[in-house]
């Protein structure tokens, strides 16, 4: 599970150096304070989980219809606090037109467009014609 988020800070972020600190820290057990999960017939869920190192995430997903297939609006967040005891937090969207991470390690040139993107999404169609 770190691992993923260490990658995902990865992606989100420009500051690639923190990197290699949260990836090898993955040697130390760390408690999990909670964790939860929910889910319904629907196919909407929540989760949450929070470690004794600081890190927390959440996320909430619901399933909406979009030109006749059904899609996942999910809306979530994320933070860690580095080896120097600084914390760092995405909140991201995602949905139909891709993943929209915001926050403050995040380049402010990639977060502005992100923003442009969010605001006016390019038209996708997953239905190929042939
Ligand atoms: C998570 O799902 C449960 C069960 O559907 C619901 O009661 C709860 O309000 C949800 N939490 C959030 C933050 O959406
Ligand atoms: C999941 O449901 C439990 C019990 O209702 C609740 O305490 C928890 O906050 C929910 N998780 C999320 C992420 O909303």
């Amino acid at each position: 599970m770190f691992v993923f988020f260490a990658l995902f800070a990865t992606f989100a972020s420009i500051d690639c150096a923190s990197v290699p600190a949260i990836a090898s820290s993955t040697s130390v057990p760390v408690a999990i304070l909670s964790n939860t999960v929910n889910l319904t017939a629907e196919g909407n869920y929540n989760w949450s989980f929070e470690l004794a190192d600081g890190t927390k995430a959440e996320q909430v997903a619901s399933v909406k219809t979009v030109d006749e297939e059904k899609v996942e609006d999910i809306k979530g967040s994320y933070s860690y606090v580095d080896p120097d005891g600084n914390t760092h937090s995405v909140q991201y969207i995602a949905n139909e037109h891709g993943f929209f991470p915001k926050g403050d390690d995040i380049h402010p040139e990639i977060a502005s467009h992100l923003v442009e993107l969010e605001a006016n999404p390019p038209r996708l169609s997953s239905k190929i014609s042939v």
